[in-house]
Protein backbone atom coordinates (compact mmCIF):
# COMPACT_ATOMS: atom_id res chain seq x y z
CA UNK A 1 0.00 0.00 0.00
CA UNK A 2 1.12 3.38 -0.43
CA UNK A 3 0.19 6.57 1.29
CA UNK A 4 0.10 10.32 0.08
CA UNK A 5 -0.51 13.06 2.76
CA UNK A 6 -2.23 16.20 1.51
CA UNK A 7 -1.46 18.94 3.59
CA UNK A 8 -4.06 21.62 2.46
CA UNK A 9 -6.90 23.59 4.52
CA UNK A 10 -7.35 20.07 5.98
CA UNK A 11 -4.58 17.10 6.39
CA UNK A 12 -5.80 13.83 4.93
CA UNK A 13 -4.43 10.78 3.49
CA UNK A 14 -5.18 9.15 0.54
CA UNK A 15 -3.98 5.24 0.54
CA UNK A 16 -3.36 3.17 -2.50
CA UNK A 17 -3.33 -0.58 -3.02
CA UNK A 18 -4.89 -3.42 -3.11
CA UNK A 19 -7.89 -4.90 -1.19
CA UNK A 20 -8.32 -1.57 0.25
CA UNK A 21 -11.90 -1.53 0.61
CA UNK A 22 -12.49 -4.40 3.35
CA UNK A 23 -10.27 -1.59 5.49
CA UNK A 24 -12.94 1.01 4.98
CA UNK A 25 -14.21 0.55 8.71
CA UNK A 26 -10.65 0.23 10.37
CA UNK A 27 -10.11 3.02 8.69
CA UNK A 28 -12.89 5.41 9.08
CA UNK A 29 -12.87 4.42 12.79
CA UNK A 30 -8.99 5.74 12.84
CA UNK A 31 -10.03 8.64 11.06
CA UNK A 32 -13.01 9.70 13.64
CA UNK A 33 -10.75 9.00 16.84
CA UNK A 34 -11.63 5.39 17.32
CA UNK A 35 -15.05 6.71 17.67
CA UNK A 36 -18.28 5.12 15.53
CA UNK A 37 -21.10 6.87 14.44
CA UNK A 38 -23.47 6.64 11.58
CA UNK A 39 -22.47 6.68 8.40
CA UNK A 40 -24.31 7.30 5.19
CA UNK A 41 -22.89 5.49 1.84
CA UNK A 42 -23.65 7.75 -1.44
CA UNK A 43 -23.17 5.05 -3.99
CA UNK A 44 -24.55 4.70 -8.00
CA UNK A 45 -26.85 1.72 -9.22
CA UNK A 46 -23.91 0.36 -10.75
CA UNK A 47 -21.37 0.55 -7.96
CA UNK A 48 -23.69 -0.26 -5.07
CA UNK A 49 -24.48 -4.00 -6.48
CA UNK A 50 -20.77 -4.44 -6.53
CA UNK A 51 -19.22 -3.00 -3.53
CA UNK A 52 -21.89 -1.59 -1.32
CA UNK A 53 -21.77 -5.05 0.56
CA UNK A 54 -18.10 -5.20 1.42
CA UNK A 55 -17.98 -1.87 2.34
CA UNK A 56 -21.10 -2.07 4.72
CA UNK A 57 -19.47 -5.12 6.26
CA UNK A 58 -16.52 -3.60 7.22
CA UNK A 59 -18.06 -0.72 8.72
CA UNK A 60 -20.37 -2.48 10.17
CA UNK A 61 -17.84 -5.06 11.69
CA UNK A 62 -16.69 -2.40 13.78
CA UNK A 63 -19.75 -0.96 15.29
CA UNK A 64 -20.69 1.74 12.56
CA UNK A 65 -23.94 2.21 11.97
CA UNK A 66 -24.82 2.39 8.08
CA UNK A 67 -27.26 4.24 5.52
CA UNK A 68 -27.09 4.08 1.98
CA UNK A 69 -28.16 6.56 -0.58
CA UNK A 70 -28.26 5.25 -4.39
CA UNK A 71 -28.69 7.15 -7.37
CA UNK A 72 -28.53 6.60 -11.10
CA UNK A 73 -25.37 6.23 -12.62
CA UNK A 74 -24.49 8.84 -15.05
CA UNK A 75 -23.72 13.04 -14.97
CA UNK A 76 -27.22 13.68 -14.78
CA UNK A 77 -27.26 12.92 -11.54
CA UNK A 78 -24.97 15.44 -10.68
CA UNK A 79 -28.02 17.96 -10.73
CA UNK A 80 -29.62 20.17 -8.03
CA UNK A 81 -32.55 18.01 -7.82
CA UNK A 82 -30.72 15.01 -6.59
CA UNK A 83 -28.50 16.46 -4.57
CA UNK A 84 -31.24 18.73 -2.66
CA UNK A 85 -33.09 14.91 -2.98
CA UNK A 86 -29.91 13.38 -0.99
CA UNK A 87 -29.90 16.49 1.86
CA UNK A 88 -33.44 15.89 2.54
CA UNK A 89 -32.71 12.45 2.93
CA UNK A 90 -30.24 12.99 5.69
CA UNK A 91 -32.14 15.04 7.70
CA UNK A 92 -34.80 13.01 7.34
CA UNK A 93 -32.39 10.65 8.76
CA UNK A 94 -31.28 13.20 11.51
CA UNK A 95 -27.63 12.71 10.41
CA UNK A 96 -25.89 14.90 12.70
CA UNK A 97 -22.75 16.92 12.22
CA UNK A 98 -20.96 14.07 14.28
CA UNK A 99 -21.85 11.69 11.60
CA UNK A 100 -19.97 10.78 8.59
CA UNK A 101 -20.77 10.44 4.47
CA UNK A 102 -18.87 8.17 2.04
CA UNK A 103 -18.53 8.73 -1.36
CA UNK A 104 -18.63 5.02 -2.89
CA UNK A 105 -17.99 5.47 -6.69
CA UNK A 106 -16.73 7.66 -9.63
CA UNK A 107 -16.63 11.00 -10.04
CA UNK A 108 -20.07 12.01 -10.23
CA UNK A 109 -20.67 10.26 -6.78
CA UNK A 110 -17.49 12.10 -5.13
CA UNK A 111 -17.96 15.42 -6.23
CA UNK A 112 -22.27 15.00 -5.46
CA UNK A 113 -21.13 13.95 -2.10
CA UNK A 114 -18.59 15.90 -1.33
CA UNK A 115 -20.60 18.77 -1.65
CA UNK A 116 -22.88 17.37 0.24
CA UNK A 117 -21.35 16.92 2.80
CA UNK A 118 -20.03 20.97 2.27
CA UNK A 119 -23.03 22.11 2.71
CA UNK A 120 -25.15 19.52 5.12
CA UNK A 121 -25.31 21.39 8.65
CA UNK A 122 -22.96 23.75 7.19
CA UNK A 123 -20.26 20.89 7.10
CA UNK A 124 -20.05 17.10 7.76
CA UNK A 125 -17.13 14.83 7.56
CA UNK A 126 -16.67 12.83 4.20
CA UNK A 127 -14.47 9.91 2.95
CA UNK A 128 -13.93 9.44 -0.57
CA UNK A 129 -13.69 5.63 -1.78
CA UNK A 130 -13.34 5.87 -6.12
CA UNK A 131 -14.16 3.23 -7.45
CA UNK A 132 -13.06 4.60 -11.05
CA UNK A 133 -9.44 5.19 -12.21
CA UNK A 134 -10.72 9.03 -13.23
CA UNK A 135 -11.73 9.02 -9.52
CA UNK A 136 -8.87 7.35 -8.20
CA UNK A 137 -5.99 9.94 -9.86
CA UNK A 138 -7.90 13.17 -10.28
CA UNK A 139 -11.61 13.87 -8.79
CA UNK A 140 -11.34 12.29 -5.15
CA UNK A 141 -8.38 14.19 -4.51
CA UNK A 142 -8.27 17.96 -4.10
CA UNK A 143 -11.82 18.83 -2.54
CA UNK A 144 -13.67 20.11 -5.24
CA UNK A 145 -17.11 19.81 -4.90
CA UNK A 146 -19.51 20.35 -6.89
CA UNK A 147 -22.95 19.86 -8.92
CA UNK A 148 -23.97 21.01 -12.55
CA UNK A 149 -26.33 24.02 -13.84
CA UNK A 150 -28.11 23.72 -16.89
CA UNK A 151 -25.96 26.73 -17.97
CA UNK A 152 -22.73 24.30 -17.78
CA UNK A 153 -20.55 21.33 -15.67
CA UNK A 154 -19.58 22.38 -12.11
CA UNK A 155 -20.84 25.73 -12.05
CA UNK A 156 -22.03 24.95 -8.43
CA UNK A 157 -19.91 23.96 -5.96
CA UNK A 158 -17.47 23.84 -3.22
CA UNK A 159 -14.43 23.46 -2.05
CA UNK A 160 -14.29 21.08 0.27
CA UNK A 161 -11.38 18.84 1.12
CA UNK A 162 -12.10 14.92 2.13
CA UNK A 163 -10.99 13.37 5.47
CA UNK A 164 -9.63 10.45 3.80
CA UNK A 165 -9.51 8.93 0.44
CA UNK A 166 -9.04 5.03 0.05
CA UNK A 167 -7.79 4.00 -3.48
CA UNK A 168 -9.06 -0.29 -3.91
CA UNK A 169 -7.18 -1.00 -7.02
CA UNK A 170 -9.13 -4.09 -7.06
CA UNK A 171 -12.07 -2.22 -8.04
CA UNK A 172 -10.47 -1.49 -11.38
CA UNK A 173 -10.96 -5.14 -12.36
CA UNK A 174 -14.91 -4.35 -13.04
CA UNK A 175 -14.46 -1.42 -15.04
CA UNK A 176 -15.64 -1.21 -18.49
CA UNK A 177 -12.84 -0.28 -21.27
CA UNK A 178 -14.48 2.60 -21.82
CA UNK A 179 -14.84 3.64 -18.20
CA UNK A 180 -11.18 2.70 -17.54
CA UNK A 181 -9.89 4.47 -20.61
CA UNK A 182 -12.25 7.51 -19.32
CA UNK A 183 -9.10 7.47 -16.35
CA UNK A 184 -6.42 7.25 -18.63
CA UNK A 185 -7.23 10.36 -20.68
CA UNK A 186 -6.21 12.30 -16.71
CA UNK A 187 -3.23 9.75 -16.84
CA UNK A 188 -2.30 10.61 -19.92
CA UNK A 189 -3.05 14.57 -19.21
CA UNK A 190 -0.76 14.06 -16.31
CA UNK A 191 2.13 13.20 -18.21
CA UNK A 192 1.77 16.01 -20.77
CA UNK A 193 1.39 18.75 -18.03
CA UNK A 194 3.95 17.91 -15.74
CA UNK A 195 5.56 13.79 -15.96
CA UNK A 196 7.81 12.90 -18.90
CA UNK A 197 8.91 10.13 -17.31
CA UNK A 198 5.53 9.09 -17.31
CA UNK A 199 4.67 9.44 -20.71
CA UNK A 200 7.54 7.09 -21.70
CA UNK A 201 6.68 4.37 -19.05
CA UNK A 202 3.37 4.64 -20.82
CA UNK A 203 4.55 4.34 -23.99
CA UNK A 204 6.69 1.44 -22.96
CA UNK A 205 4.34 -0.54 -21.00
CA UNK A 206 1.31 0.11 -22.54
CA UNK A 207 -2.16 -1.48 -20.30
CA UNK A 208 0.34 -3.34 -18.57
CA UNK A 209 1.55 -0.82 -16.42
CA UNK A 210 1.63 -0.92 -12.30
CA UNK A 211 -1.37 0.18 -11.30
CA UNK A 212 -0.46 1.51 -7.60
CA UNK A 213 2.81 2.88 -8.73
CA UNK A 214 1.09 5.17 -11.79
CA UNK A 215 -2.13 6.05 -9.31
CA UNK A 216 0.07 7.56 -7.01
CA UNK A 217 2.51 9.11 -9.21
CA UNK A 218 -0.59 10.90 -10.91
CA UNK A 219 -1.95 11.66 -6.95
CA UNK A 220 1.41 13.01 -5.92
CA UNK A 221 1.27 15.72 -8.55
CA UNK A 222 -2.03 16.22 -7.80
CA UNK A 223 -0.92 16.82 -3.92
CA UNK A 224 2.14 19.07 -5.35
CA UNK A 225 -0.28 21.60 -7.10
CA UNK A 226 -3.21 21.41 -4.25
CA UNK A 227 -0.87 22.05 -1.71
CA UNK A 228 0.75 25.12 -3.82
CA UNK A 229 -2.79 26.66 -4.88
CA UNK A 230 -5.70 24.99 -2.96
CA UNK A 231 -8.66 26.89 -4.57
CA UNK A 232 -7.61 27.33 -7.79
CA UNK A 233 -5.99 30.67 -8.47
CA UNK A 234 -2.85 29.62 -10.39
CA UNK A 235 -1.04 26.30 -10.98
CA UNK A 236 -3.68 24.42 -10.42
CA UNK A 237 -5.66 25.34 -13.63
CA UNK A 238 -2.95 24.07 -15.31
CA UNK A 239 -5.23 20.58 -14.11
CA UNK A 240 -7.34 21.40 -16.89
CA UNK A 241 -5.10 20.62 -19.86
CA UNK A 242 -8.04 19.68 -22.42
CA UNK A 243 -11.35 20.68 -20.07
CA UNK A 244 -12.09 23.68 -21.55
CA UNK A 245 -13.01 22.06 -24.99
CA UNK A 246 -14.35 19.50 -23.18
CA UNK A 247 -16.61 20.71 -21.13
CA UNK A 248 -17.88 22.04 -24.14
CA UNK A 249 -18.35 18.97 -25.90
CA UNK A 250 -19.87 16.98 -22.83
CA UNK A 251 -22.45 19.96 -22.19
CA UNK A 252 -23.29 19.90 -26.56
CA UNK A 253 -23.36 16.22 -26.48
CA UNK A 254 -25.71 16.17 -23.31
CA UNK A 255 -23.36 14.33 -21.81
CA UNK A 256 -23.32 11.21 -23.65
CA UNK A 257 -19.76 11.38 -24.26
CA UNK A 258 -17.87 10.98 -20.83
CA UNK A 259 -15.57 13.37 -19.04
CA UNK A 260 -12.35 11.48 -19.94
CA UNK A 261 -13.40 10.79 -23.51
CA UNK A 262 -13.96 14.50 -23.69
CA UNK A 263 -9.88 15.62 -22.13
CA UNK A 264 -8.76 13.34 -24.64
CA UNK A 265 -10.64 15.23 -27.42
CA UNK A 266 -9.69 18.32 -25.75
CA UNK A 267 -6.25 17.80 -25.27
CA UNK A 268 -6.24 17.12 -28.96
CA UNK A 269 -7.95 20.32 -30.09
CA UNK A 270 -6.06 22.36 -27.92
CA UNK A 271 -2.41 21.15 -29.00
CA UNK A 272 -3.24 21.26 -32.75
CA UNK A 273 -4.42 24.41 -32.33
CA UNK A 274 -1.62 25.64 -30.45
CA UNK A 275 0.73 23.89 -33.33
CA UNK A 276 -1.47 25.96 -35.93
CA UNK A 277 -1.02 29.34 -33.60
CA UNK A 278 2.92 28.55 -33.46
CA UNK A 279 2.53 28.71 -29.82
CA UNK A 280 4.62 25.50 -29.46
CA UNK A 281 8.15 25.03 -30.72
CA UNK A 282 8.74 21.50 -31.56
CA UNK A 283 4.97 20.07 -32.64
CA UNK A 284 4.16 16.83 -30.76
CA UNK A 285 0.26 16.33 -31.14
CA UNK A 286 1.52 12.93 -33.41
CA UNK A 287 3.32 11.71 -30.41
CA UNK A 288 -0.24 12.43 -28.12
CA UNK A 289 -3.24 11.18 -30.34
CA UNK A 290 -0.61 8.17 -31.07
CA UNK A 291 -0.81 7.47 -26.79
CA UNK A 292 -4.92 8.37 -26.67
CA UNK A 293 -5.16 5.87 -29.74
CA UNK A 294 -2.91 3.43 -27.89
CA UNK A 295 -5.69 3.92 -25.29
CA UNK A 296 -8.88 3.53 -27.20
CA UNK A 297 -9.16 7.23 -26.44
CA UNK A 298 -10.27 9.74 -29.63
CA UNK A 299 -8.47 12.71 -30.30
CA UNK A 300 -11.05 14.77 -31.85
CA UNK A 301 -14.46 16.14 -32.08
CA UNK A 302 -17.10 15.94 -35.11
CA UNK A 303 -18.93 18.64 -32.95
CA UNK A 304 -17.79 22.46 -34.83
CA UNK A 305 -16.43 25.20 -32.01
CA UNK A 306 -19.32 27.14 -32.62
CA UNK A 307 -21.61 24.26 -31.21
CA UNK A 308 -19.44 24.40 -28.05
CA UNK A 309 -19.09 28.00 -28.05
CA UNK A 310 -21.86 28.59 -25.06
CA UNK A 311 -19.93 26.37 -22.72
CA UNK A 312 -16.59 27.79 -23.22
CA UNK A 313 -17.92 31.03 -22.53
CA UNK A 314 -19.16 29.66 -19.36
CA UNK A 315 -16.39 28.14 -18.16
CA UNK A 316 -14.85 28.66 -14.67
CA UNK A 317 -11.45 29.27 -16.70
CA UNK A 318 -12.82 32.37 -17.55
CA UNK A 319 -11.13 35.62 -15.88
CA UNK A 320 -13.00 39.08 -17.25
CA UNK A 321 -12.66 38.89 -20.96
CA UNK A 322 -9.99 36.29 -20.73
CA UNK A 323 -9.92 32.42 -20.73
CA UNK A 324 -6.95 30.89 -19.84
CA UNK A 325 -6.01 28.07 -21.35
CA UNK A 326 -3.92 25.13 -20.92
CA UNK A 327 -1.01 24.19 -23.31
CA UNK A 328 1.45 21.86 -23.01
CA UNK A 329 3.94 23.45 -24.52
CA UNK A 330 6.07 20.23 -24.74
CA UNK A 331 6.16 17.02 -23.23
CA UNK A 332 5.94 17.00 -19.40
CA UNK A 333 5.41 21.01 -19.48
CA UNK A 334 2.30 22.92 -19.23
CA UNK A 335 1.25 26.83 -19.42
CA UNK A 336 -1.58 29.24 -19.28
CA UNK A 337 -2.46 31.18 -22.40
CA UNK A 338 -4.59 33.90 -21.73
CA UNK A 339 -6.74 33.82 -24.51
CA UNK A 340 -9.35 36.69 -25.13
CA UNK A 341 -13.03 35.47 -25.08
CA UNK A 342 -13.73 36.65 -28.21
CA UNK A 343 -11.05 34.59 -30.24
CA UNK A 344 -11.45 31.18 -28.33
CA UNK A 345 -13.93 29.78 -30.71
CA UNK A 346 -11.93 30.63 -33.82
CA UNK A 347 -8.60 29.19 -32.02
CA UNK A 348 -10.29 26.27 -30.97
CA UNK A 349 -11.50 25.47 -34.41
CA UNK A 350 -8.09 25.66 -35.71
CA UNK A 351 -7.61 22.26 -33.49
CA UNK A 352 -10.68 20.94 -34.86
CA UNK A 353 -11.05 17.74 -37.50
CA UNK A 354 -6.92 18.30 -38.69
CA UNK A 355 -5.04 15.86 -36.87
CA UNK A 356 -3.77 12.64 -39.56
N1 LIG B 1 -9.78 18.25 -11.66
C1 LIG B 1 -8.95 19.37 -11.59
C2 LIG B 1 -8.69 19.85 -10.21
O1 LIG B 1 -8.99 19.17 -9.27
O2 LIG B 1 -8.21 20.94 -10.06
Amino acid sequence: MTTITVSASNTYDVSIGAGLLSAAGATLKSLNDGKVCRVCILSDDNVWPLYGKTVSEALEAVGFSVLSYVIPHGEPSKSIPVYADILNFLASEHMSRSDWLIALGGGVVGDLCGFCAATYLRGVKYMQIPTTLLAMVDSSVGGKTAVDLPAGKNLCGAFYPPHGVLCDTDALDTLTPSIFADGMAEVIKYGFIFDRALLELLIRDRTAFDRETVIARCIDHKRRVVEEDEFDRGVRQLLNFGHTAAHGIEQHSDYSISHGHAVAMGMGIVTRAAEAAGLIASPFSAMLEELLAAFDLPCDTAFTADAMTEAILSDKKRDGAVIRLVIADEPGHAILWPCPAGQCKDFLARGIGGHA
